[in-house]
């Protein structure tokens, strides 16, 4: 094989040479944080949230502590909690489950479909009881799922529909961005994600001013009127040094997304293996490639000759939802959903990030090109 320069290893992901780039700028943020001691909350906050609403054409944006505190929130703004049930995909990160079950509600799990990966709108039905409340619809892998299909779904059996879209900052369906198709959108700041602060943060955004009030609220002790507080609340506040990381990053999501998309281009045409397997990308999403996400049937023997070439993919996830230790008193059994199962067993991340040099980017294609599957 060729002999070219690059990083000793290419792992799955790399935030380094991101937060290089922006390091001057990102530090100037902090210092006037630092100035005004706006440390939980406040102007940076509020700069961001009126960012982020404009990103993604809502009325109003929400800044929290991280991206599971959005999905507990927002539930608890559409009122749902014991006794009532929410269908949830069954091939996420497992935060989309926990949103549910924070609130006292059950997620009952649907599995995907074998080719998008996401939420298998057919299935849905099947799963609804007079119990149902809302679908959480996720926007995998950074991909928008079919949101005609979950809002039509949603019409028929009155349920709120909420997007969880963690993964997805900048992803359009139809043209538009994510994060105003249901009653609200979570999204996570974690570092990793495509926007990540320097630090944990999430938000929630909304075109509705009742839920917006709330999640003010919700957020903040219950509390409207300082030391007045008219329900339990929560102290999920987002930070003012992790708000300030954002405003400065928010500019450049757009030029990382669409280096993200060149990748992930290249790997879709120059990746001739046809032991792989890439997600099918129906033609009105755009994907902004949060994790670029492929199946083998031996995905530890290719696994294992990635590492052997100094790439170290990860694995997005590698037990189902509905399989988790965590959720064994829901009592779903191997088989339940099939497709998530395959997926979980069968997976593998390819490094994606936006500072991975054309060279790089060969080298992994080359690599995967020359596996013969064993
Ligand atoms: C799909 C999904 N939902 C929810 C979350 C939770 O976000 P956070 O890690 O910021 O709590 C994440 C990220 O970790 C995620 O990937």
């Amino acid at each position: 094989m060729e002999v070219i320069a690059l990083r000793e290893k290419i792992p799955c992901l790399d935030l380094k040479g991101q937060h290089q780039q922006i390091k001057k700028e990102v530090f100037e943020a902090f210092e006037r944080v630092y100035e005004e001691t706006a440390f939980s909350g406040g102007p940076f906050v509020e700069e961001f949230e009126r960012n982020f609403s404009s990103f993604c054409g809502t009325g109003y944006a929400v800044g929290v502590n991280n991206g599971t505190s959005a999905l507990h929130l927002a539930l608890l703004a559409l009122g749902i909690g014991t006794g009532d049930e929410v269908i949830v995909p069954a091939n996420t990160f497992i935060a989309t489950a926990w949103g549910v079950t924070y609130t006292g509600a059950i997620p009952v799990f649907v599995d995907c479909t074998p080719d998008t990966w996401q939420i298998d709108a057919a299935k849905i039905e099947e799963k609804i009881t007079s119990r149902t409340k809302a679908i959480i619809g996720v926007h995998l892998y950074g991909q928008p799922f079919d949101v005609v299909a979950l809002k039509s779904i949603c019409r028929k059996f009155n349920l709120y529909l909420l997007e969880d879209a963690a993964q997805a900052q900048g992803a359009k369906f139809k043209e538009t961005p994510v994060g105003g198709f249901g009653e609200m959108a979570c999204f996570s700041f974690y570092p990793g994600k495509n926007l990540g602060a320097c630090g944990e943060a999430g938000g929630i955004t909304t075109g509705n001013e009742a839920y917006y009030k709330h999640l003010l609220s919700l957020r903040n002790h219950g509390s409207r009127v300082r030391y007045y507080h008219d329900e339990v609340g929560y102290n999920m506040r987002m930070g003012g040094l992790e708000a300030a990381s954002l405003n400065v990053k928010l500019k450049y999501l757009p030029g990382w997304n669409s280096r993200r998309r060149e990748i992930a281009e290249r790997y879709q045409s120059e990746v001739k293996n046809k032991h792989l397997q890439m997600q099918h990308q129906p033609e009105w999403a755009e994907s902004v490639y949060h994790l670029f996400v492929v199946t083998t049937e031996d995905r530890d023997g290719l696994l294992k000759y990635l590492n052997h070439n100094n790439i170290y993919p990860g694995l997005h996830y590698p037990v189902p939802c509905h399989l988790q230790r965590a959720y064994a008193h829901l009592q779903y059994r191997e088989g339940d959903c099939p497709n998530a199962e395959y997926l979980a067993s069968h997976c593998l991340s390819l490094p994606m990030y936006a500072e991975l040099s054309d060279e790089e980017v060969s080298y992994v294609i080359s690599v995967l090109n020359s596996y013969e599957h064993g």
